[in-house]
């Protein structure tokens, strides 16, 4: 299959390059007029309309656009029922921290998803991947973390593991988050939950979950148990991805790096400190701009850790509390409005940046021969990166192929 007509052929890269680090994420690669041809679900080469090579199944972009499917590399996306109360909560003056300190937030979802079944959970969240394929997300990581109970993490495992049988179009990337919240059972004793998650549900993970999860923050999990859990995960090769410095300069930037850390996310607070250290390191800064958007909190420093020389991705948190949207366009659209990025390192944040903190850039994240040809076409009058920006609600999108496959 080849596609023709190409208006502007965005995201190429050299299929050896994993990620892009400071200044290297001012570049994007493009050719105009451009073919991009696949086979087998793999991109097998591009190039200038007039070397074009004649195949019987052809399609037309019309002069449309093309970047490379998001990479959405920290989603919640798995969960029971919603949190529209809680969003009338905050509506009237309740900040997200003392919704959770009532026993709502995260435990409301977890009593949710405890008294569902494993289908009607599968049916909820294969709707919002369905959703969000439509809106370009070719590569997604999807967490636990609302069970809090023994039996709902691996519940929820289960339903994650079904997924990816489910939708073989996307790259789906588990993580363990059995420490997002203290269960209910445990009230009053987090020592003993910690306990219970590195004795009883971190072995039931081994070998399903890629990655393991901790909320390290203010009324949540502390440094030390953070490095306890993620030490304990780290024989079973699950590599960690945490919740760091979303509440309060929390020293999670810290341990997460010092635990080798695929990424730490969140950020919405850090100083010069956290960013020299992520500078330093190969650990991925993570920032979730609809986060931020959603509970009026502060946009993280991307600019300045792009600058400082971090290599900065954006995802979606997708969640029922603080960012029930799964819109990647969206989230690149904060990243440029609100975090005051170029489209440029925008669009390298949510595709290439974001498959490195999944460990998936060599697969996705850019138009290169050997990935997925995962790729999003826009209608033509949307015709530069700048423009599917800027017009942030603006139903652009023409058509999205996954691995090959028309969506
Ligand atoms: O990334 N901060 C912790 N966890 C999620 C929110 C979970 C929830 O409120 O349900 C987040 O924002
Ligand atoms: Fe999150």
């Amino acid at each position: 299959m080849i596609i023709k007509n190409i208006g502007r052929l965005i995201g190429i890269q050299d299929p050896s390059v994993r990620r892009l680090r400071g200044r290297e994420m001012d570049d994007v690669y493009c050719i105009d007029n451009a073919w991009l041809r696949f086979y087998d679900g793999v991109i097998t080469g591009f190039g200038e309309m007039r070397s074009c090579p004649l195949n019987d199944d052809m399609l037309d972009a019309e002069g449309g656009i093309v970047i490379p499917a998001f990479c959405d590399s920290h989603t919640h996306l798995v969960w029971a029922g919603d949190r529209s109360g809680e969003f009338v909560d905050k509506i009237e003056g309740k900040s997200y921290e003392e919704i959770a300190a009532n026993g709502g937030g995260i435990l409301n979802s977890s009593d949710l998803l405890n008294s569902v079944s494993d289908d009607e959970l599968y049916d909820a969240a294969a709707r919002r991947l369905r959703q969000v394929m439509a809106m370009g997300t070719g590569a997604i990581e999807i967490k636990t973390g609302y069970g809090l109970t023994l039996e709902g993490e691996v519940k929820m495992m289960r339903v994650i593991e079904r997924l990816r049988a489910g939708f073989p179009m996307l790259e789906i990337k588990a993580t363990f988050l059995g420490a997002h919240a203290v269960g209910r059972a445990f009230a009053g004793r987090q020592g003993d939950y910690v306990d219970h998650v590195i004795a009883d549900m971190l072995p039931l993970m081994a070998g399903k979950a890629d990655f393991v999860d901790v909320f390290c923050d203010k009324g949540f999990f502390t440094v030390d148990e953070t490095d306890r859990i993620l030490k304990a995960a780290a024989p079973y090769g699950m590599l960690p991805k945490i919740h760091a410095n979303e509440l309060d300069c929390s020293g999670g930037v810290q341990v997460g790096i010092a635990n080798g850390a695929m990424s730490v996310d969140h950020l919405e607070r850090i100083g010069d400190e956290e960013i020299r250290a992520l500078a330093a390191s190969d650990t991925v800064a993570t920032m979730l701009p609809g986060a931020s958007f959603f509970l009026g909190m502060p946009y993280g420093s991307a600019r300045k850790a792009i600058d400082a020389g971090c290599v900065v991705a954006l995802a979606s948190d997708y969640n029922p509390g603080s960012s029930p949207s799964g819109s990647m366009p969206f989230v690149m659209s904060l990243g440029c409005i609100k975090m005051k990025l170029s489209p440029e390192r925008a669009l390298n944040a949510v595709s290439i940046n974001g498959a490195a903190a999944m460990g998936l850039s060599d697969r996705c994240g850019s138009i290169s021969i050997g990935k997925n040809a995962s790729f999003v076409i826009y209608k033509s009058y949307a015709s530069s990166l700048p423009y599917i920006i800027h017009a942030y609600s603006e139903p652009t999108i023409a058509a999205v192929y996954l691995k090959g496959q028309r969506i």
